[in-house]
Order: C-alpha cells, then sequence, then structure tokens
C-alpha cells in the first residue's frame, strides 16, 4: 500500500510539452479517477507513475520515497490497460503466473498465489481453460488478476472497461469497485466515461490539455464544477448551457423569463447551466425560469423521458418522469427552480456561482 504524490510532474516530447507541472496527492488506499477529453495528458501520467515513461521534470513519491529514477519493477505497481494481451495458448492459471515470472518464489507459493487470486475475482474453476473458452469479462478479470498476483502497491488502470459492451462495463465496474473495497490497494484509473468515474472514484482529477483542471469527490464535481467543461463532463445528460446577460442585478435569456433569483454580482455576458433533472416539463412554481417551448425529440427510456426543446438558439433536455411522453411538435411549459442554476463567465467559462 502506498500514498502516491506527484510535485510538479511533467513530461516533454522534445520541444513539445504534453503535462505541464502537475501537483496532486492519491492517498494510500484511496480510489482516483482520472477524467479528460483525448490527448489531455492521461495516459502519460499514469505512464510516468508505472515508471514505463521518464519524468521530463518534477518528482515522483511514492510511500514518501522519491522514485524517479526506479525501473517499473522496482516500483510495485501494477498496470492493466485497455488491450490487456494475456496468452491465448497459456490457460488461466498460467496467465495469471505469468505476473510472478521474475519473481524468485518457490514453485508452491506460486500455486498457492495463483489459487488464492483466482478465488478472489472468482475464477477458481477456470483456472485450466484457455483464454478461448472465456467470456470477455472473464478474460479481463484474468488480466487484473495477472496484475494482482504479485501483491502490488497500487494498480494503475488505463481505460481497462472501454472494449466491453455496455452491460458487462456496468458489472466490471462494480467488479472493480469491490475487489478495491476488498483489498484496500491504492488504484489509479483512467476513463473516457463520466459515469465510471462518478461510480468508482474517491477523488476524480479533472484534465485538460496537459493540466489539472479541478480535483474532487465525485459530488464536489457535480455540485461545484470549477467551469463549463467540468459542469458539462460530470453529469449524464450533460447539463445544458444558455447564453445570457448579468446586468444590473437581473439576468436576462433569449426565449424565457427568469426571476427570484439570488444571483452572484457581475456584470456582462455569462453561460447559464441548467441540468435536465433540474428542468421540469410543465408548470413550476413560478420563480426561477420559466418558458413555453416547441418539443423536438423525444426519448423516452422507460423510468424516465428525455424531452429535447428549444429554447432561444439552444437545444436543451429535460428529464421528465416515464409517464410522460410528449408529442413531437407539441407546446410544453418548461420551467427551473430558484437554487437550479449554474453561472460562468462567457468569455473565461469560470464559475461565477450557483443561483
Ligand atoms: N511518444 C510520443 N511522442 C510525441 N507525442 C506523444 C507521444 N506519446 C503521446 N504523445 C502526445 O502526448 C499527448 C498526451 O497523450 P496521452 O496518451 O497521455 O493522452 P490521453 O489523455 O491518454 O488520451 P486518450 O484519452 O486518447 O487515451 C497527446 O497530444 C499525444 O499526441
Ligand atoms: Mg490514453
Amino acid at each position: 500500500m502506498a500514498r502516491i504524490e506527484l510535485q510538479g510532474l511533467s513530461k516533454s516530447y522534445g520541444a513539445t510539452s504534453v503535462v505541464h507541472g502537475i501537483d496532486l496527492v492519491i492517498e494510500d488506499g484511496e480510489f482516483v479517477v482520472f477524467v479528460g477529453p483525448s490527448g489531455c495528458g492521461k495516459s502519460t501520467t499514469l505512464r510516468m507513475i508505472a515508471g514505463l515513461e521518464d519524468i521530463t521534470d518534477g518528482t515522483l513519491l511514492i510511500g514518501g520515497e522519491v522514485v524517479n529514477q526506479r525501473e517499473p519493477k522496482q516500483r510495485n505497481i501494477a498496470m492493466v490497460f485497455q488491450n490487456y494481451a494475456i496468452y491465448p495458448h497459456m490457460t488461466v492459471g498460467q496467465n495469471i503466473g505469468f505476473g510472478l515470472y521474475t519473481s524468485k518464489i518457490s514453485k508452491a507459493e506460486k500455486q498457492k498465489r495463483i489459487a488464492e487470486t483466482g478465488k478472489i475475482l472468482g475464477l477458481e474453476n477456470l483456472l485450466d481453460r484457455r483464454p478461448a473458452a472465456l467470456s470477455g469479462g472473464q478474460r479481463q478479470r484474468v488480466a487484473i488478476g495477472r496484475a494482482m498476483v504479485r501483491d502490488p502497491v497500487a494498480f494503475l488502470f488505463d481505460e481497462p472497461l472501454s472494449n466491453l459492451d455496455a452491460q458487462l462495463r456496468s458489472q466490471m465496474r462494480m467488479e472493480i469497485k469491490s475487489l478495491h473495497h476488498r483489498l484496500g490497494t491504492t488504484i489509479v484509473y483512467v476513463t473516457h466515461d463520466q459515469i465510471e468515474a462518478m461510480t468508482m472514484a474517491d477523488k476524480i482529477v479533472v484534465m485538460r490539455e496537459g493540466n489539472i483542471l479541478q480535483v474532487g469527490t465525485p459530488t464536489d464535481l457535480y455540485e461545484n464544477p470549477v467551469d463549463v467543461f467540468t459542469a458539462r463532463f460530470i453529469g449524464s445528460p450533460s447539463m445544458n448551457m444558455l447564453d445570457g446577460t448579468l446586468s444590473g442585478g437581473a439576468l436576462a435569456i433569449e426565449g424565457a423569463s427568469v426571476s427570484g433569483l439570488s444571483l452572484p454580482a457581475h456584470e456582462g455576458p455569462v453561460r447559464l447551466g441548467i441540468r435536465p433533472h433540474d428542468l421540469v416539463v410543465g408548470e413550476g412554481a413560478g420563480a426561477g425560469l420559466v418558458t413555453t417551448s416547441t418539443v423536438e425529440a423525444v426519448e423516452p427510456l422507460g423510468a424516465e423521458t428525455l424531452v429535447h426543446v428549444r429554447l432561444g438558439d439552444a437545444l436543451v433536455v429535460a428529464t421528465a418522469p416515464g409517464r410522460i411522453v410528449p408529442a413531437i411538435g407539441s407546446t410544453v411549459s418548461i420551467s427551473a427552480a430558484p437554487g437550479a442554476f449554474y453561472l460562468f463567465d462567457a468569455a473565461s467559462e469560470k464559475a461565477l456561482g450557483r443561483a
């Protein structure tokens, strides 16, 4: 087990800087999820922690010791990739045991560790099978088993579930989470998937263009996003954004009337965020945002219905109860109560506050 600390960690390829001096503390036993758009430096950061990539500048500490110059195997960190390479000609047991191939442990001890790992992952009856005779989820568990068998101080996962179908993904999500609960080992996990981030993380790290934008619990990020990017990334469906203007303590939005909000002190163009779950199809209490709008598209999902309407120039989505399925082209009332609004400066996209 280990605390991992990144101090001013940077990576450049030649003259191109791709990670620009990031600071982060990953506590012992914590489940930390990195999110951010493609190319923002998530994998590079993970690879620097693992020792698969040289650190250009800054300091990496594992368990209080500087490890910048240590070889990957001396760091005792296990990495599970998206394209987990399990060997087709080896059995499940041999694949798991492959994680031990360099360690000088007895054959009996090796068999014991393979059996224990197989048991933890529910593979104990499959140890003699070959990967071709396994399901996608079982194969993923073999890859995790190979990482686990060495008893590493931390696991690094780089989009481990992105090749699996939606149902298996949600099952494996819970399996990895429960594994973390049982083992208590530090996990650093990279994903594009905001649902994975929200459901698995103790702490989410939002990266963009080689920098850390925000660090917080899933609830912190959901309630208090620092900018439009985090606001739209966290939560599903994404937060709606409307253009508006704050002037003399009043908020003007095209296509809707707004009243009764305690607004942040700011003058000028703003972006107004409203989560789909806070946008009500039907009359509200009167205060907040009120308008009527034409239904452009409807997605009935069973438990709830996503209703897409136009507000001024923007297409927004509201989440209605499943029994409400308005006709396309019909006119509906749309409202959002005070407390549901996130305000951002239009130019910098930085948060101004809630209203
Ligand atoms: N060997 C390399 N040489 C030059 N540039 C590289 C190299 N490896 C990665 N990069 C660049 O570094 C940046 C960060 O890449 P990285 O793989 O860390 O992104 P990522 O956040 O993991 O993206 P994705 O979500 O697509 O996996 C990218 O712009 C990428 O093109
Ligand atoms: Mg990557």
